[in-house]
């Protein structure tokens, strides 16, 4: 086991507010909100979203963090030491959060892939292919061939390298610089957006709520998202704040994330929901929106190309900042329980997850009629980490944080903010957060 002295941290202060947005932006944002907001109604699951992350989604984040920092260890190894009694019960929580990350790599890498081929094409110019009157056929065929499978192994052995380059030299770098340039882009395109002919059908859409069209299947999968794009419930924020100084003040950097990471998902909703109308797409095309819609608006675009490669591979470089805070849960498991060096935990992760991806890949073409429970691999692994895996992960972290860990470390934790904040995360950790999640959860899987 590694000790926290010999333990690496983050440099800077900007280096944690890069690498905790650096996770939770991503794919999440630019790709699974908006086609999550477009198949469950519009407005009102953007209204939702904003109060879960708000009201469950900050407090989990500072009740992660608590546990990241005061055991400086793996969600594994934080809820086994910390745990009063009944270490090994707990741990086994740990457990579930570490196969979730596995699980979401596994389809995560498989979405970043099309980003892949998606900037290879812009590079080579070829772009155009997707967009018009051909776009569902070009994705399709795309999906269902060898490319997909290819750039998804490509993903997971980038992910390996930065993994590789450890703490400082690979997450930590790789984060400062490409957050703020994401940024600045997505600014650019959506205020594009907004010229398109007919923008503002989509901007009603995303901004008019109709509240009774809203199921508790919706409000769960509103849920759902807020704990994926926050990153939640499986212990990425845990083993990013135990890289932490014992200097960063939490609730702030958990509101920082907040904010940005939605500020981010907005910005991305503006840009494709103006174009979903404009291109006579549908909103409900399910994971394939973005890809289908991205193309057309750079294909209207002056210096559509450029744009589109400078766009892709942004985007590409925040879906790795994702993938490798995921992958960090199960190395700092495999290196701090297994005693294993990072070399060979990396090696272990990158095989399981490239086996288990190939499944989700291949569900786009050869494996599309493999079906449990009505879903894909690759639907089925979206759907239950998000809906299902994230959300016990987080009720169970917020149960362990308010009723479970001693209020002297909370207190020492999360100054220095107001007494007064302090205790309304801690009630909420002990009461609203874990009955909100378990009603939502219930109702909307029944
Ligand atoms: N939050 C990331 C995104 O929005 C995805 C993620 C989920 C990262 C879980 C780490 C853990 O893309």
């Amino acid at each position: 086991m590694t000790n926290s002295t010999s333990r690496p941290r983050f440099a800077t202060s900007f280096g944690v507010i890069a690498t905790t947005v650096g996770s939770a932006v991503g794919l999440g944002n630019i790709w699974r909100f908006p086609y999550e907001t477009g198949s469950n109604g519009g407005a009102a699951f953007l209204i939702l979203y904003i109060i879960f992350v708000l009201a469950i989604g900050v407090p989990l984040i500072c009740a992660e963090f608590i546990m990241g920092r005061s055991s400086r260890l793996n969600i594994f190894g934080a809820f086994r030491t910390l745990a009063p009694a009944r270490g090994r019960t707990w741990a086994a929580v740990g457990c579930l959060g570490i196969l979730a990350a596995v699980l979401i790599l596994s389809f995560y890498a498989v979405v970043a892939g099309w980003t892949f081929e998606y900037l290879a094409e812009s590079l080579t110019g070829h772009l155009n292919d997707f967009s018009g009157p051909g776009r569902h056929t070009a994705f399709d065929s795309f999906t269902a061939g060898p490319r997909c499978l290819f750039w998804t192994l490509i993903v997971l052995a980038a992910n390996a390298a930065v993994l590789l380059g450890g703490v400082r030299k690979g997450i930590e770098r790789v984060s400062n610089i490409l957050m703020p340039i994401l940024f600045v882009l997505l600014i650019a395109l959506s205020v594009n957006s907004l010229f398109l002919p007919g923008a503002s059908v989509g901007l009603s859409f995303l901004f008019r709520p109709d509240f009774s069209a809203l199921t508790p299947a919706a409000v769960l999968s509103a849920m759902g998202q807020a704990f994926f794009s926050l990153s939640l419930g499986v212990g990425t924020m845990m083993i990013y704040a135990s890289y932490f100084s014992s200097r960063t003040p939490l609730i702030r950097s958990a509101l920082t994330t907040a904010a940005l990471d939605t500020l981010v998902a907005i910005l991305a909703s503006i840009m494709i929901f103006p174009a979903v109308f404009s291109f006579g797409a549908s909103p409900e095309a399910g994971p394939k929106l973005v890809f289908e819609v991205l193309p057309d608006i750079f294909a209207g675009m002056p210096a559509g190309s450029v744009a589109a490669a400078a766009f892709f591979l942004l985007l590409v470089l925040a879906s790795i900042t994702s993938t490798i805070s995921m992958s960090e849960i199960v190395v700092a498991f495999l290196i701090e329980q297994w005693g294993l060096r990072r070399i060979p935990a990396v090696a272990i992760h990158t095989a399981i997850c490239a086996l288990l991806a190939s499944l989700c890949a291949l569900s786009f073409g050869p494996l599309a009629h493999v079906k449990i429970a009505g879903f894909t691999f690759f639907n089925l692994f979206d759907f239950a980490t998000s809906n299902i895996l994230m959300p016990i992960g987080g009720c169970l972290i917020s149960i362990f944080v308010g009723w479970f860990i001693d209020r002297s470390v909370i207190n020492t934790q999360l100054a220095p903010a107001p007494a007064a904040l302090i205790r309304i995360i801690t009630l909420t950790l002990r009461y609203i957060a874990p009955a909100a999640i378990a009603i939502i959860f219930i109702a909307g899987l029944v």
